[in-house]
């Protein structure tokens, strides 16, 4: 079954507008989507902000930020637009007590919904409005009439107005133009987003490690291997290629033998190995909630963050990457 695409002619832009919306963070979302929404017409915004940059970025917009407690306690509409390892500390601490009655939680990601890191209030409804898009991209496209991709969903309809209300945001910050915003899940967009940082990057990764330890190995120089593997920025057009055209098809594009090479070893590739591996990770790991409880602790996330890349610095990889990028660059300023 094809998934339901909303496009702006499904929404409503007057519930939104009739409003009060409240911004519980002015970053890269919060920024883009309130500039958006005002540009809709929505005219009760409100911004709410710990004192730091972001809130003087939204004074110079011409926006009047206050505390996050002040502007949930006014919200009839929360968009939830602090990073997401933050979320759960802030909503205890600011968000949850002076909560509206019948307000609606609005996501811009999945991840603290889908692993119920949220304390919700039961006469609350939750959507989720994903850009699949930074926002600065959010912002200039919605500005030059461009449309970008949107997830979108409804994950607590009390009200039986929830999805209306999704569609009618959707709709205010520019993201139903164009192809529509696609209907998902707060687990679906989690899940997927979590699956490439565990499994699909990592393995890309240490694909370029191993490949470079074996070419290293065989006398071949960094610049060469390096220049081959991703400085040119082959692969980065490449995967444009991928985008526009799709993974195979792309290959036209390629010499024969290079075709015939890529092709001959991956249709013989026994993906049995990776695809067991790939299913501890969806399953054990990210759907089970297992690494969302490890990751809430936020002591022990930035602990561990801060391990891992030592560690990746070490690496041979990582050491000649510096190696060569100081030579380029050395070799720019003759
Ligand atoms: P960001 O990193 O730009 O957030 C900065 C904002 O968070 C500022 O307003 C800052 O004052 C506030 N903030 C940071 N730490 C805080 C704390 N401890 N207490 C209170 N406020 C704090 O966040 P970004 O990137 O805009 O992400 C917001 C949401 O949007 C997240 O759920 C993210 O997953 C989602 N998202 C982000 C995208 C992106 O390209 N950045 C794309 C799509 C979704």
């Amino acid at each position: 079954m094809p998934v339901k695409i909303y496009h702006d002619n499904d929404a409503d832009l007057n519930i939104v507008r009739s409003k009060t919306v409240a911004f519980i963070g002015y970053g890269n979302q919060g920024r883009a989507q309130a500039l958006n929404l005002r540009d809709s017409d929505v005219k009760n915004i409100i911004i709410g902000n710990i004192d730091d940059d972001y809130a003087k970025q939204a004074r110079k917009d011409g926006f009047n930020p206050v505390s996050i407690e002040e502007a949930v306690r006014q919200g009839d509409i929360l968009m939830l637009l602090i990073p997401d390892e933050v979320q759960q500390t802030v909503w205890n601490e600011k968000v949850r007590k002076n909560v509206k009655p019948n307000s609606t939680l609005v996501v811009a990601s999945g991840y603290n919904v889908a692993f119920n890191l949220l304390d919700l209030p039961d006469d609350m409804d939750v959507v989720m409005v994903a850009p699949r898009m930074i926002g600065a991209g959010v912002r200039d496209r919605y500005v030059q009439n461009i449309p970008y991709p949107c997830f979108v969903s409804v994950e607590k309809d009390v009200s039986g107005k929830a999805l209306a209300t999704c569609l009618s945001v959707t709709c205010a910050i520019g993201g139903s133009r164009g192809n529509g915003a696609v209907s998902s899940s707060c687990r679906e967009e989690a899940g997927i987003d979590l699956f490439a940082e565990q499994a699909i990057w990592p393995e890309i990764m240490a694909v370029f490690r191993e490949a470079y330890n074996v070419l290293h190995e065989a006398g071949f120089s960094d610049e060469a291997i390096l220049f081959d593997m991703y400085i040119s920025k082959e692969p980065a057009e490449t995967f444009e290629r991928v985008a526009d055209e799709g993974l195979f098809k792309q290959l036209k594009h390629h010499s024969q033998t290079s075709q015939y090479g890529q092709l001959s070893t991956v249709n013989r590739y026994d993906g049995k190995e990776l695809r067991e591996k790939f299913q501890r990770i969806l399953h054990d790991n990210i759907l089970s909630g297992k690494f969302a409880e490890k990751w809430s602790n936020t002591k022990w996330a930035a602990e561990q963050l801060a391990k891992e890349w030592k560690e990746a610095e070490k690496s041979p990889l990582a050491q000649a990457d510096e190696r060569v990028r100081e030579v380029l660059l050395a070799d720019k300023k003759k």
